[in-house]
Order: C-alpha cells, then sequence, then structure tokens
C-alpha cells in the first residue's frame, strides 16, 4: 500500500468546492463588482464560473479549491501580470482586481470553510482538444509556447519552487506507484523510462536552462479559432506553473500533440520547431526532447493509475487517457532516441548528434554516405584515407568520428583557434543576425578588421582586398602583378601549391599533371637534406638562389618577363624543408631587378604558425608587394584577403572594376576579428614556437629507436618529419609514410603527408595544440613507427 504524504493528499484531492450560482454571482457582484449571466465551466479541482456582464465582456470567477495556499495563487497572479508587462499582445487572461484592490478575496462557504476568489478576463475560442489537429497548428501551439516563456524569462516567485507531482525534474519519486498500472507491458516500459530518467537524464537536466514555465500547456489549456485553422487565441490555467528545465515546456506540449495525432514523432517535431524558431533551443535541449516527452507520458499514465485506485470516482475522460500513454510510450520505445533525435535536430537545424565515446546508440551510416558522395560528389573526389573519415564535430584540437571518438588533429591549419572556437562562434553568429551584405555600402566590421589586419604587417602593405579564398587571394594578386609590371611571367617553387583558378593552376606544379605553362617557371627547392646543395655546405642560400637566375633567362628566352615570384613563405608543399637563411632574400632581389613583383602567400604560414612572427615572409626578412591569405583567416568561415601598397592597388582598380559580392562581407571580417582576438588572448603565437620545438624535441630524441626517422624539421607549430628506409642514402620512406598516417589514425591522431616523394610528415595542427598533445602525438608517432 502506498504511503500518502500530505502533498499527496493535495493533489489527489478532486473535491471542488460547491457554492451555488447564486452564491457566487453575490460574490462576483460584492467583491468583484461584475453582474451578468452566470455559466459553470468543468474544472477538476476549482469551481470556476463564465460571466457575461452586460456590456458584453466576459470574465471567469475562480473559486479555488480549499487546500488551495493564497501564495499559490499569488504566484499565478503575479506571472500573469509579468507577461502583460513583457509582451501586451500575449493571449493570456488578465487579473481583475477586487473592488478593494486585492487580486483575491477569501469567501466562505457556509460549511466553515475559506475559499479563494478571484476574477480573469475571459479568453473567447475552443479548446485545442475540439478541433481537429493539424501541423499548423502544432506548430502554432510551440510558438506560442516559446513567446510565453520569453515573456516569463526574469520571472520569479518564492512558490515556482513548489512541490508539484508533474514536475519532470521529480518524475524518480513516482516510481514506488507504478505497480498501480494494470497493463504489465506498460508498466515494464514505464519504469524503465523512470529510471533511465533518474540514472541519466535528472543528471544532465540540473545543467540547462531553467525558469518559471506554464507547465501544462496542453490541448486543453489552448484556444483556437475554429474559423482560422492553425491560429492559437488564448493560453489559459496556469495553476501547473513551476520553475524548471525550459525545454519540459517543449516536451509537454509536444507530448500532448504527440497524443492527439497519429505520427507521433512528426508531431513532436513539430511542436518543438515552433519553439525553437521563436526562442532557440541549446543543443543540450533538444537532447533531451526525447526522453521528456517519454517521461511526461510516464508521469501522467502512473498519475492517472495511482489516482484511479485512491479516488475511483473520478470523470471517465480522465480513465480514458491512461492507455494512449501507454501506446504512445511504446511507440517511442520501438522508435528509439537516435532517430526521434536525428528529426529534432533535423528540423532545428542542428547538425546530426555526435555522441560521446562509448555511446550504445551511435549512428554508423558511414558506409551509406560514401554511397551518396559518390552519387552527389562523384566518384573520383578524393578522401583522406583509404577508409575515409566520418567526422562530425570539432572542439580545440579535436575532431570526433560518428561514433564520438575523438582525434587529435595535428593536420588542420585552417582552424588555428581551435575548431569552433566559441569566440568565434559567437561573432559570427551575432554579425549573421545583425547584417551580412557586400562591400558596396558602408559598414564598420570591415574598417575595423581591415586596420587591425595591416597594423600586423610591415612597410606599406597597407591596403587590402577581400576574396572568399586563398586561390581567389591569388589570382587577383597574379592580375595585379602583371597588370603593374606589365609581363607575364610567373615563378613559382617546384611542387608549389597556391590553388585552383585557371591561372592559379598553371602556377601550381604540384596540381599538374601535363608540362608546365610557357609563362611559367620553377625554381629548384632550397632543400638541404635532400636537395642539390646540403648540410655543411658551403654559400646554401645564394647557392639555391642562383637558380632564379637560371629561371629567369629561362622564362626570358620563352618570350616572357617576370611579374611575379609567388611563393608559400612555409614551403609546405616542398616537404617543409629548412631553407637557408637568407635565401628568399637573394631570390627577391633578383626578381626586382628583373621587374617582377614578390607575392608572399601566407596561407600556410600566416597568423602565427611560424611562432616567432605572425607572418612567414619576416622570418625570412622580406617585405613583399603583395601578401595573400587564406585558410586560417576566418578558421574556417570563407575568407581571403590580398595586401598590398596603395599605389598597386589604385593603379589596378583604375583600370578594372573590383568587386566579390561575398569577399569582406561584415560576417567574414567578424570571424577574422574574433581570428585574432583568439591569436592575441589566448598567446597562441608564443604556443606555437614552444610546443613546436617541444614536440621536434620529442620526435628528435626517438630517433635512436627508430632509424625511420632521417630529419626532423620545421618551425613553431609546422613540423616536418622526413621519412627514410636508410639514412645513410636517404631513400625515400614514401609507401612506409602513408602506413604512418593510417597507422596514426588507429592510434588517435590524424596528420598528413608532403614533400615531391611524399615521404614527410606533416604535422600542422590548430595553434591551440599544447604540450598534452604533442605528448600524445609523441606516444602515437613512436607506436606507430614501431609497427612499421
Ligand atoms: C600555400 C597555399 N596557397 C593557396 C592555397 C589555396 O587556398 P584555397 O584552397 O582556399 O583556395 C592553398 C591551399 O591549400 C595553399 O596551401
Amino acid at each position: 500500500m502506498d504511503q500518502i504524504s500530505n502533498k499527496d493528499i493535495k493533489f489527489l484531492d478532486r473535491n471542488p468546492p460547491q457554492f451555488s450560482e447564486d452564491e457566487a454571482s453575490r460574490i462576483a457582484h460584492d467583491l468583484f463588482d461584475l453582474t451578468g449571466d452566470f455559466r459553470p465551466l468543468k474544472s477538476e479541482r476549482d469551481q470556476n464560473f463564465r460571466i457575461r456582464s452586460g456590456n458584453g465582456e466576459g470574465y471567469v470567477l475562480k473559486l479555488s479549491n480549499a487546500v488551495e495556499d493564497p501564495g499559490v495563487i499569488d504566484f499565478q497572479t503575479q506571472a500573469l501580470r509579468h507577461i502583460e508587462q513583457q509582451e501586451p499582445a500575449l493571449p493570456v487572461p488578465r487579473v481583475i482586481l477586487a473592488k478593494d484592490g486585492a487580486s483575491f478575496a477569501m469567501v466562505g462557504d457556509g460549511r466553515g470553510t475559506q475559499h479563494i476568489a478571484r476574477v480573469l478576463t475571459y479568453l473567447p475560442g475552443v479548446i485545442l482538444d475540439e478541433v481537429t489537429s493539424t501541423p499548423a497548428l502544432w506548430n502554432s501551439m510551440g510558438k506560442i509556447a516559446g513567446r510565453m516563456d520569453l515573456a516569463l524569462r526574469g520571472f520569479f516567485h518564492p512558490y515556482a519552487r513548489q512541490e508539484h507531482p508533474w514536475d519532470i525534474t521529480r518524475c524518480a519519486e513516482l516510481r514506488p506507484h507504478t505497480y498501480h498500472i494494470a497493463d504489465a507491458l506498460a508498466r515494464q516500459n514505464i519504469e524503465n523510462v523512470l529510471d533511465h530518467m533518474a540514472e541519466d537524464i535528472l543528471p544532465r537536466l540540473k545543467s540547462v536552462r531553467h525558469q518559471v514555465i506554464h507547465g501544462d500547456l496542453d490541448a486543453n489549456n489552448t484556444l483556437t479559432d475554429s474559423d482560422q485553422p492553425g491560429s492559437i487565441m488564448g493560453i489559459i490555467d496556469f495553476g501547473d506553473m513551476l520553475f524548471a528545465p525550459l525545454v519540459a515546456e517543449v516536451a509537454i506540449a509536444a507530448h500532448d500533440a504527440g497524443v492527439a495525432n497519429e505520427d507521433l514523432i512528426e508531431s513532436i517535431c513539430t511542436v518543438a520547431a515552433g519553439f525553437d524558431s521563436v526562442l532557440p533551443l541549446e543543443e543540450e535541449e533538444i537532447d533531451l526532447v526525447y526522453d521528456l516527452v517519454l517521461a511526461r507520458f510516464a508521469i501522467t499514465a502512473t498519475i492517472i493509475a495511482w489516482r484511479k485506485v485512491m479516488t475511483p470516482d473520478q470523470p471517465d475522460y480522465i480513465h480514458e487517457s491512461e492507455e494512449p500513454c501507454w501506446v504512445a510510450v511504446d511507440n517511442l520505445l520501438t522508435t528509439g532516441r537516435a532517430q526521434v533525435r536525428a528529426s529534432l535536430r533535423r528540423i532545428c537545424l542542428f547538425p546530426p548528434y555526435c555522441p560521446i565515446e562509448g555511446a550504445d546508440d551511435a549512428p554508423d551510416d558511414t558506409v551509406r554516405l560514401i554511397a551518396r558522395r559518390r552519387q552527389v560528389l562523384g566518384a573520383r573526389l578524393s578522401h583522406f584515407y583509404s577508409q575515409p573519415l566520418h567526422v562530425e564535430r570539432g572542439r580545440g584540437p579535436w575532431l570526433y568520428n560518428a561514433q564520438g571518438k575523438p582525434l587529435l588533429d595535428a593536420y588542420n591549419n585552417v582552424p588555428v583557434a581551435g575548431h569552433c572556437h566559441p569566440h568565434v562562434v559567437k561573432a559570427i553568429a551575432r554579425q549573421t543576425a545583425a547584417l551580412n551584405t557586400n562591400t558596396r555600402y558602408l559598414y564598420s566590421s570591415i574598417l575595423n578588421y581591415a586596420e587591425r589586419l595591416v597594423s600586423l604587417l610591415t612597410g606599406d602593405l597597407s591596403v587590402c582586398v577581400f576574396v572568399n579564398s586563398g586561390s581567389e587571394a591569388n589570382d587577383i594578386a597574379w592580375r595585379m602583378a602583371q597588370f603593374v609590371t606589365g609581363q607575364r611571367g610567373a615563378l613559382v617553387m617546384e611542387d608549389a601549391y597556391h590553388g585552383i583558378t585557371e591561372a592559379i593552376n598553371d602556377m601550381t606544379p604540384s596540381n599538374l599533371k601535363r608540362g608546365l605553362a610557357p609563362h611559367v617557371q620553377t625554381l629548384v627547392s632550397p632543400d638541404p637534406y635532400r636537395g642539390k646543395y646540403r648540410y655543411g655546405e658551403p654559400d646554401l642560400a645564394e647557392r639555391y638562389a642562383q637558380d632564379a637566375d637560371r629561371a629567369i633567362v629561362d622564362l626570358t628566352r620563352a618570350g616572357f618577363k617576370p611579374a611575379a615570384f609567388m611563393i608559400d613563405t612555409a614551403f609546405v608543399s616542398n616537404g617543409i624543408p629548412d631553407v637557408p637563411d637568407g635565401y628568399l632574400a637573394a631570390v627577391t632581389k633578383k626578381i626586382h631587378e628583373a621587374g617582377g613583383l614578390l607575392i608572399a602567400d601566407e596561407v600556410q604560414a600566416g597568423f602565427g604558425r611560424i611562432g616567432t612572427h605572425m607572418w612567414g615572409f619576416m622570418a625570412h626578412g622580406l617585405i613583399p608587394d603583395m601578401v595573400t591569405m587564406g585558410k586560417p583567416v576566418g578558421n574556417g568561415y570563407p575568407l581571403g584577403v590580398i595586401v598590398t601598397r596603395p599605389e598597386i592597388l589604385d593603379a589596378f582598380v583604375e583600370e578594372t572594376e573590383l568587386f566579390s559580392t561575398f569577399g569582406g562581407n561584415p560576417v567574414a571580417c567578424a570571424a577574422g576579428m574574433a581570428v585574432l582576438d583568439v591569436i592575441e588572448d589566448e598567446g597562441l603565437m608564443d604556443n606555437a614556437r614552444l610546443t613546436g620545438d617541444y614536440l621536434r624535441d620529442g620526435i628528435r630524441e626517438m630517433m635512436p629507436r627508430h632509424a625511420w626517422i632521417g630529419d626532423v624539421r620545421g618551425r613553431g607549430l609546422l613540423v616536418g618529419v622526413e621519412l627514410v628506409r636508410d639514412r645513410a642514402t636517404r631513400e625515400p620512406a614514401n609507401v612506409e609514410t602513408n602506413r604512418v598516417l593510417d597507422l596514426m589514425r588507429q592510434n588517435g591522431v590524424l596528420i598528413g603527408s608532403e614533400g615531391s616523394h611524399g615521404n614527410v610528415l606533416k604535422i600542422r595542427p590548430p595553434l591551440v595544440f599544447r604540450r598534452e598533445h604533442a605528448d600524445i602525438l609523441i606516444e602515437a608517432l613512436d607506436r606507430s613507427l614501431a609497427a612499421l
């Protein structure tokens, strides 16, 4: 037998007050100065009368159950007033004050019991329960719930924390009462739901947003206009309000929509989408909706079954609502959390769920994704690894695969500030919400950003052109160089990569399947480990630079003078060689003497990666004529920049229109600005130097154990590890390098490879990669090389 507490008695007690119509009309007249036509309304615990006054206005006289605490009534009154102030258009009842100015009065029922009497305005309309339910109606229900919770934000009252049997956060307390549920299968399901709530969901609920919510926004408490399908005309009955997780409001409304609709999942999603469109849900919240809807069904079913036993004389409609709860619980459990969550995420525009490691319901649809990818992106589009990596989430230096396994990202330089850095995300989101337009208008974000960017450069590099990618930046820089010099020849490094436009593809030997175009010449890579001139030999810089003389002569012979030398100042596609000091300065001098310009492609080296300087060209002691930026500029938001001298840009723009629809849009600039904030605030350039040196030292320390390691080099957090089969002959270990990439992945670390032989491990993590991450990488590399 149940132990029944006072609180239980309170909610099990269904005995409404029993005033006659005459008594009620006297109360209305004497205390509230209201007269008119009286009609009783249905209520479980209270006694309500509709009053139609002479002037046509409608009111409701509410005579509360004797056990009602005046504090509860005050809670409702204050909440309705708060809503009225915050959103006057929201259709909720207004509080009519008594003649003495109080919001309620006490009245005796002639049997010595006192009841609270109060008056609210009457809202017209029919309850949703009495009209055909449609998705439009449920969407509106979600929306109005969102509007109401927005209006209630910031409201509090001491009674908001009262104990309440329907409180979803206390559902575990109902667990001892489930034995009243007659159907064994339903009982088992409901017990499972309550147990899961207690173990997993209730602890999670503690950290989501809480506020005062209506708490019972269902089809009985929502009014519609039968002549205007889909419209909501009123919300009534604020008797279940409490301070609770905001998302519980969604689940309560959604659970009711589910009962009324054939397609339970669709109706849950429709309510959630409506709510989310007004009051955006957070990711943790959307992932709780499924369990909270289940919990609400479980609560309803348990309370109904319990009451049925304790107070058997209840109206039929209450008993009848028990079985639909069982059916809904069964339906939801059969459909499963993963499917409902996926639908909810899709409709509320959240990315696919990425579980925490070990979650039992992790989606494993990689095979299906590969097939779909081939279908719509073409069968030949390359991907990393023979078995492509399916990632759905990133944070800091970590990527998470579809099963939630964390992988240390030591490959990607685009998220320079770390994957999804909250500061960058926020900047993008806030600017997106405010304005996104183009450079033909005046707006401040582009100017703030351009000023900050040029303050980080040197010389007369003081004007910016904003585009959308590194390729585009290089393409425009190349066009400017040709225009300004009046020359057409291009110089690039062998194996260089500069992008994908037609012009830049010609300047990207690493892409070219056929030979070079006649207007392009390549310079040999200044690689003192494997190149023509090696460590220990004299005048490395000057000897390598002499190749520029040869290239200029060859170009001239082919009928072209050099317009520009475009150089990735980190030499990444050359295998990150240890470029001899003075080499680039010597080459630049020769190019300038031949009338060409220097374009420093900072797509790889820029933004502090090399640890000692913000830009690669600075480490080489140069001032280029143009600087191009891409990849890390926006931490993943598409953004490319060309910075040059005013006279170069002015001359070019005089000749041709220069406009990029998206280039330099306010959102891109907000992203760029936020990236600079993070680099500065988190000391990422210093970190690149310190962690990069630590990492190189750690890898060098394993050289006695692993003869595969021929050379370890690089600057800051750009590390090249050249693998050889024989340290004496330096035979490139290219096949083995690929194997190491796979082994590293198996060991939880992502890296890449580079160099003309593909035998240089490329380690180029987000700059939030710190010592503890370097230790993980070193250990994984140790294990991977041992397994070769
Ligand atoms: C040095 C360099 N320049 C230019 C580019 C092209 O940038 P995007 O892919 O943004 O066009 C890349 C891309 O990898 C690069 O590494």
